[in-house]
């Protein structure tokens, strides 16, 4: 396995390397389980999986990973109850006060991808400083993915498009993949190339539904909480092992 050895922690200069997928996106499930086993309440699972993901935002930084998305909140986890619905803004409060200042000064970026008009406005505008303070660093893109859901960000992209077309900005005709990509939350975010899902549930729940078209997928069998370097490092392997042929031939048919 190829390490990047020069100690840069700039984005760009660890994106050279081969063996290291670019963009890692992680469906993080199996914390609710994780407590069910322990007789906890499954809040507990949510709490022990916070520390998973401060271990493996540190890891991917390590490792050169580019962009690490997070699914962290997704726009159907409303339908939870209310009191673990509550606790999981809790901890995205609690993780951005905790953890902000430390991120920054390792480099790390921040972005939040979701619909932010229906969050709290604390928690909105702790999204928001989060990115401001983060804005300019060089290292590992964290992609928050908050109150996010696949499908009504395609909606929301189309909306734009179609006013835009409607005040005459825009001919309809204009509409291709590129400008469709640009009009999603992940705007300037290449697409993930590898897409992890713990706890062995194999379904993409509404996850970047169009910008996985291509990716590659890892389902481990480990729970969130109990995810950690090791398992992180097999799935990259695991990746490192296929051959990605995006729709076409592929190396190795390609060369008999
Ligand atoms: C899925 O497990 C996990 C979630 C819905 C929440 C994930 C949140 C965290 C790990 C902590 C918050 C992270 C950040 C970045 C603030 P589940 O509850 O669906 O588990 P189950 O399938 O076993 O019930």
């Amino acid at each position: 396995m190829t390490m990047v050895s020069d100690g840069s922690n700039d984005r760009s200069a660890r994106e050279a390397d081969a063996e290291t997928p670019r963009h890692v996106a992680v469906i993080m499930d199996g914390n609710g389980r994780w407590a069910q086993a322990r007789g906890l309440p499954r809040t507990e699972g949510h709490r022990k999986g916070m520390e998973t993901v401060r271990r493996i935002i540190r890891h991917a930084s390590k490792r050169g990973v580019g962009h690490l998305t997070l699914y962290s909140f997704s726009s159907e986890n409303w339908r939870r109850p209310a009191e673990e619905v509550g606790f999981l803004m809790g901890l995205l409060k609690y993780f951005i006060r905790r953890d902000l200042a430390e991120l920054h000064s390792e480099n790390v970026r921040i972005t939040v991808i979701g619909e932010r008009e229906d969050l709290a406005a604390d928690i909105a505008s702790l999204l928001g400083e989060a990115e401001t303070v983060t804005q300019a660093n060089t290292g590992l893109n964290l992609v928050i993915a908050f109150n996010y859901g696949s499908r009504d960000e395609i909606v929301r992209a189309v909306r734009i498009l179609a006013e835009r077309v409607a005040r005459g900005e825009l001919a309809a005709s204009e509409i291709d993949r590129d400008l469709l990509s640009a009009t999603l939350f992940t705007a300037g975010i290449p697409d993930p190339d590898l897409v992890i899902r713990t706890s062995g549930e194999q379904r993409l729940s509404n996850f970047l539904m169009w910008q996985a078209a291509y990716s590659e997928f890892v389902f481990s069998p480990v729970l969130w909480p109990d995810f950690d370097e090791a398992a992180f490092d097999a799935a990259i392997d695991e990746y490192n092992g296929r051959e990605r042929r995006f729709g076409g031939v592929g190396v190795r048919q390609g060369a008999k």
